[in-house]
């Protein structure tokens, strides 16, 4: 294949591509290009296939793509494979088989992780779910968050009942066999049954794969583009999926009117990390599995320590007592990172911790791609709009904000449809308005102390803060186990806590 396209492509179909991130220039005639950073929109736009034919394609290619990693465009290799026009179960079968085989020929630990986006629109249907509030609940899905998945739905104008439907989701996770009993009883309507059977049917071949075969309903594509079966592929040891597929008619058939389509790559980028060395805190290795906990320093950091020695996670060494940053309980199947509380996102997205603790302020500034599995409550705060007591808005011009959430602040002010120059701080947000050098602050309050003793006072609250939970996607394939064992444990004591109040 070239190495151009007509940008005009992805402007159309941003959403289907991983970043916005695109490569772009000139041509002599004028019209704007872009490096390719994708294949499939280019193989779905330019195939045609006739009513009837199925053609299959198999490509390996280099695009062109930020990294998640060195924030900077990289050239990847990417290899993979397309079915399009006439799909039908077979075809279907034979891509869903290759992605597992491709996984075993890459290494020997290996998860596949299958949803069916017909099954998720099918009881978005069944629950009567507006359409303006779909992609929300079904990312909260996605991040496995039940604490705020509920709160969601409600606002949507769901019932208890169609809530606690919506939920149940969160249960339909596990080996493939055992999960598929417990999503057929969920079924609401014939579209969630096809999906159903459409799973059922993969059961057999994909036995024969090798490897983990995982159902999981919360993974989510986007809306827009799939209709059918989506899956993921993970390699132990890598921290993030290698292989993403799916089923996508919808996309198909912006080019090819009545064609379906379905396909996956393999990312060979993500493989150059399966020849490091091993990092120096795994080599002293036990024959328990560890858990990789990043925890955040100072007080929000002990407070989640104290809970978790109570349950059996403490470790023989005092990391307060120490210079140290790792300290470990092998026995006991733990390993703690002292990190920087804003960092603790960072150590778990790119997979050196398996989980961590995290404040709903860093992590939504982050916009971090990891599970929220829980609400511990810990380190409750609000994320507020201060300004000095006699502040009053000019509409004629933008607002000077000051602030350590610059994404925070952008999202407010653009909910709010208001214009803002930002002025980014790391601390001492406080001083800005007093000094002039802004209009107003977005922080967080706790007590409100620092606000009173400063002469300012807060014109919104909009986003309560509480320390969250969160596990790296890949390592949660790995470890479910053991992530599941401390979560459970950890949900009765910070109950037990509530109660003895
Ligand atoms: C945070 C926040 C406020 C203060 C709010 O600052 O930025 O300044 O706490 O707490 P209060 O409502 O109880 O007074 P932090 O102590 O983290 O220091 P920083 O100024 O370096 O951000």
């Amino acid at each position: 294949m070239g190495r151009f396209e007509e940008y005009s492509l992805y402007q159309a179909n941003r959403s289907f591509l991983s970043s916005e991130q695109v490569i772009t220039f000139t041509d002599l005639d004028g019209r704007l290009l872009a490096l390719k950073p994708d294949v499939t929109l280019s193989i779905a736009k330019t195939a045609q296939p006739a009513p009837g034919e199925t053609l299959r394609y198999y490509y390996h290619e280099n695009v062109y793509r930020p990294s998640a990693e060195s924030h900077t465009f990289q050239e990847i290799g990417q290899m993979g494979l397309e079915f399009l026009g006439g799909v039908g179960e077979a075809e279907v079968q034979q891509a869903v088989c290759l992605a597992a085989q491709s996984l075993g020929q890459l290494g020997t630990d290996w998860v596949l992780e299958v949803s069916h986006m017909g099954y998720l629109f099918g009881l978005l249907d069944a629950l009567q779910v507006p359409e303006d509030a779909r992609a929300g609940l079904l990312r909260k899905l996605g991040q496995k968050n039940a604490h705020e998945l509920r709160a969601a739905a409600l606002a949507a104008g769901l019932d208890e009942d169609a809530a606690d439907t919506l939920c149940r989701v969160l249960t339909l996770c596990g080996g493939y066999a055992d999960t598929l009993p417990r999503a057929e009883a969920l079924c609401r309507n014939d579209a969630m049954r096809a999906a159903v059977a459409e799973l059922q049917g993969l059961a057999g071949p994909l036995e024969q794969a090798g490897g983990a075969i995982r159902l999981d309903l919360t993974l989510a594509g986007e809306m827009e583009y799939y209709n059918g079966l989506i899956f993921q592929g993970y390699l132990k040891a890598l921290p993030r999926p290698l292989l993403k597929g799916g089923r996508y008619d919808l996309l198909m058939q912006q080019f090819t009117p009545g064609a379906g389509a379905i396909g996956f790559a393999v990312y060979l980028d993500e493989l150059d990390r399966l020849s490091a060395p091993l990092p120096p805190v795994q080599k002293n290795s036990t024959d328990k599995v560890m858990l990789n906990v990043a925890l955040p320093k100072g007080r929000l950091g002990d407070k989640v320590y104290n809970l978790l020695a109570g349950i059996g996670y403490g470790c023989p060494e005092d990391y307060n007592a120490t210079r140290k940053l790792v300290v470990e309980n092998p026995a006991a199947g733990i390993r703690y990172f002292l990190v920087k509380p804003s960092d603790v996102a960072i150590y778990v997205e790119h997979g050196a911790a398996d989980v961590g603790i995290v404040g709903k302020d860093i992590l939504t500034e982050a916009e971090a791609d990891v599970y929220e599995l829980l609400d511990t409550g810990l380190g409750k705060c609000r994320m507020c709009v201060a300004a000095p007591a006699d502040y009053q808005d000019d509409p004629g011009r933008p607002v000077r904000v000051a602030t350590k959430f610059v994404n925070i602040a952008k999202a407010y002010y653009a909910s709010q449809g208001r214009d803002i120059d930002i002025i980014k701080l790391n601390g001492s947000i406080e001083l800005a308005p007093i000094l002039g050098l802004s209009d107003v602050i977005v922080d967080i309050v706790e007590t409100g102390t620092t606000l009173r003793e400063n002469g300012l006072k807060v014109v919104t609250e909009f986003l309560p803060i509480s320390a969250r939970f969160i596990a790296n996607k890949a390592s949660y394939q790995f470890k479910h186990a053991e992530m599941d064992t401390m979560l459970e444990k950890l949900r009765a004591q910070l109950q037990n806590k509530e109660e003895a109040k």
